[in-house]
């Protein structure tokens, strides 16, 4: 097991909030991180003793599929003792807050808290009074509300990579790759991750969607500080974004976030916008498909391109997420012991 001499230089974060400060060399670390344990999870005994000891709570405040329960996995496979919150179970439904839920899981000796919130901010909250009362816990990000999903944005950047090289995935393997990022973005917090670590990779970036979701401020998100540093287009149509496109990110739309009427009707929206196999002529040839999940199939796009393995690499992103999300808690957590 050669997951240490992965990393030449120490992990430099204790809390992955956000990507906006992730450096070229923390990509490859993940990148590089997240090979070491794909290699772990094809042996016949999946579990290394890394986190023997360490408490990782998963604090779900909105429903989560695939970020909890690869979490989960992550910290088991890592033999951490894992505990889950839901709060319609807990003691938030008899009043108490956010704040002292956290602390009561750090009372508990809890060493990292995976946070989803529906409000942007919360796990940085969380995290800078931890910080105030000088604990060593770690918050990670996973998904608050449109802010941000970094641990996504990380495993579509490794499922991607991988690609380009199985054997070594590194950030500079997208180097002027043409990727599409398609639907909802307003209410995205995954396509604002992905932006940070696409043009950190010297990617083009063009995002389409119909301009109730994609207002044109897009088109000036600062993007990552790097010598590379890719560029971000905004198109109110798909075709251009698609054409000539290596890889292609759609989006859910998400109702749950919309509190106007911002689309005529999802059959219009999926006439405008639905990504099918006739769409992807205009891209080049070999273009692979995204979405982070969950899918409304028939809407953002066709289910017979959904479960066609030529093109869709769904599958491909949740299992990338487990070795992603043990390369977080691993470089995270290893400082602890
Ligand atoms: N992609 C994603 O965050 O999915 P879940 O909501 O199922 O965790």
């Amino acid at each position: 097991m050669t997951i240490a001499s992965s990393m030449s230089t120490p992990w430099p974060h204790r809390h992955i909030i956000s990507l906006a400060n992730f450096s070229q060399q923390d990509y490859d670390t993940v990148l590089q991180t997240a090979a070491s344990f794909r290699e772990v999870l094809s042996r016949r005994t999946k579990k290394v003793p890394t986190l023997q000891g360490q408490v990782v709570a998963n604090l779900f405040f909105e429903p989560s599929t695939r970020t909890r329960n690869s979490f989960e996995l992550a910290a088991k496979r890592l033999s951490a003792d894992t505990l889950n919150f839901a709060p319609g179970t807990s003691s938030l439904s008899k009043g108490e807050t956010i704040l002292d839920t956290a602390l009561t899981y750090l009372a508990m000796g809890t060493d990292i808290m995976v946070i989803r919130h529906q409000q942007a901010g919360v796990p940085q909250a969380i995290a800078d009074e931890l910080d105030r009362l000088e604990t060593r816990v770690s918050i990670l990000n996973a998904g608050d509300g449109q802010h941000e999903h970094p641990s996504q944005a990380l495993l579509d950047l490794f499922t991607l990579c991988s690609l380009l090289d199985p054997t070594d995935p590194r950030l500079n393997l997208l180097q002027g790759k043409k990727v599409a990022i398609v639907g909802d973005v307003l209410h995205s917090r995954v396509a604002r991750s992905n932006l940070w670590s696409l043009t950190a990779s010297g990617a083009e970036v063009h995002l389409a969607g119909p301009p109730t979701l994609l207002p044109r401020l897009f088109a000036q998100f600062p993007g990552a500080q790097s010598p590379v540093g890719g560029q971000i287009f905004v198109h109110w149509s798909i075709e251009p974004a698609l054409e000539n496109a290596h890889f292609v990110m759609t989006l859910r739309l998400q109702k749950e976030r919309m509190t106007e009427y911002l689309l005529p009707s999802l059959r219009e929206y999926h006439q405008g916008f639905g990504l099918t196999h006739d769409r992807l002529k205009h891209c080049c040839p070999g273009v692979k498909v995204l979405h982070p999940g969950p899918v409304n199939r028939g809407v953002e796009i066709s289910s017979a391109l959904m479960d066609d393995p030529e093109f869709s690499l769904i599958a491909q992103q949740v299992t990338s997420g487990v070795a992603v999300r043990m390369a977080l808690l691993y470089l995270i957590g290893s400082g602890k012991s």
